[in-house]
């Protein structure tokens, strides 16, 4: 990969910044000796000048493919990239502006942190003196100072990882590509490394494509996430909307918790949708969804829990935006700084719950186990998503 004078800039990600990189229906095709596997089933997707984008997806998904085909290692089956508006299909790896790190670090063994640091310079023929002032900068932005002698194996982890980042940023990439660079660090050193790592990317000001299956690294980190499953896309957005605006129920499920309350619709007109939920109805807005495939999803945040002497003497209410239904308490799970709640439904159906808790508002203020209470839910925190899995043309 080729070396860029391109200034560091500071530059936040700003979402009415240029494209830098346009995927345009990429598709992968693998030959196995069982057959032809579709890895990635036409990919569309923009990656904005700056941002910090996050491929999140399960084992398999495809996430990897799409960010060795960014880098050149893969060729597509069909389709295109473009980079600042130019095709990328006849340029080979080493002449994208682009640099990768990987899970496993990849440094060279036999030589020093700052060699290390120094071999994509030396390649690319830069004089002696810019590449120590490089080097140096480098070393300092990841706190490296007093490391650069070391060989690797007398670094940390965490040491090690920064190394690696620390090679990549230094031929000033126009993209930053990254595969799960967290995943061999212990939980601790980990979430440490990853706001380390987000604090220099926003310093670069680099356009940076992260890959990884950990939803909560996928949150923290990004300024958008892409939410791939079995070589599609599901949804693109910022963490908050794919958080709390999920589109589909994969979504819903694969980030964070998701309440899932089966409905039917009972009507669908002028962009509202009203469902029979729970021997009540509810009006939600209208996804645009075909009636067979709705399904609605509660975050366990949203439903609240307290007592009621007598469920089975509780009508089902939905009055001022608020669903009321009763149940009885089956599970309490005291976790410090919260208490997850189950609760049984009149109907069976199974509810999550969450409390927070405070100094002031501890566990002893909850009902206990086996008690009857009654759940209170606000209609404008349910959403209707897609049951089905995309239909795949
Ligand atoms: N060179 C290859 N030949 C054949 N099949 C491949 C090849 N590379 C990947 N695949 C298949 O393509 C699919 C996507 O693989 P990919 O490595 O992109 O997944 P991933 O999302 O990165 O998964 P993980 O989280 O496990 O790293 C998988 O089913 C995988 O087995
Ligand atoms: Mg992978």
């Amino acid at each position: 990969m080729t070396v860029l004078n391109r200034p560091m800039s500071g530059k936040p990600a700003d979402p009415t910044d240029t494209v830098a990189v346009r995927v345009v229906g990429v598709q992968k095709i693998f030959d196995t000796k069982r057959g032809r596997h579709e890895a990635l089933k036409s990919i569309d997707l923009e990656i904005t000048d700056g941002e910090f984008l996050t491929i999140l997806g399960p084992s398999g998904c495809g996430k990897t493919t799409l960010l060795r085909i960014l880098a050149g290692f893969e060729t597509p089956t069909k389709g295109d990239l473009l980079l600042d508006g130019k095709s990328l299909t006849n340029v080979p790896p080493n002449k994208r502006p682009m640099a990768m790190v990987f899970q496993s670090y990849a440094l060279f063994p036999h030589m020093t942190v700052a060699e290390n640091i120094a071999y994509g310079l030396k390649i690319a023929k830069i004089s002696k003196a810019e590449i120590k002032e490089r080097t140096d900068v480098v070393l300092s932005i990841m706190d490296l100072v007093g490391l650069g002698d070391r060989l690797p194996t007398q670094l940390s982890g965490g040491q090690q990882q920064r190394v690696a980042l620390a090679r990549a940023v230094v031929v000033r990439p126009r993209v930053l590509l990254f595969d799960e660079p967290l995943s061999n660090l212990d939980a601790r050193l980990r979430d440490q490394m990853r706001s380390e790592l987000r604090r220099i990317q926003r310093q670069l000001g680099v356009t940076s494509v992260y890959v990884t299956h950990d939803q909560s690294e996928a949150m923290a980190m990004s300024d958008r996430i892409v939410v791939m499953s079995e070589g599609h896309i599901e949804q693109v957005g910022t963490p908050s909307e794919i958080y709390r605006q999920p589109t589909s129920l994969f979504v819903a499920d694969f980030i964070g918790k998701a309440n899932v309350l089966t409905t039917s619709v009972a009507s669908q007109s002028n962009g509202t949708l009203t469902l029979n939920i729970l021997d009540t109805q509810i009006q939600l807005p209208d996804p645009g969804l075909s009636s067979s495939e709705i399904t609605t999803v509660l975050r366990p945040e949203d439903v609240n829990v307290s007592r009621h002497p007598s469920p089975n003497d509780h009508v089902p209410r939905n009055e001022s935006g608020i669903l009321e239904v009763a149940g009885w308490l089956r599970g309490v799970e005291y976790l410090g700084s919260s208490t997850h709640l189950t609760i049984e439904l009149l109907d069976g159906t199974l509810l999550a719950a969450v409390e927070q808790h405070t100094a002031l508002r501890g566990p002893q203020d909850l009902p206990e186990e086996g008690a009857g209470v009654v759940v209170s839910m606000p209609i404008a925190a349910f959403r209707a998503v897609s049951a089905e899995e995309r239909l795949l043309v």
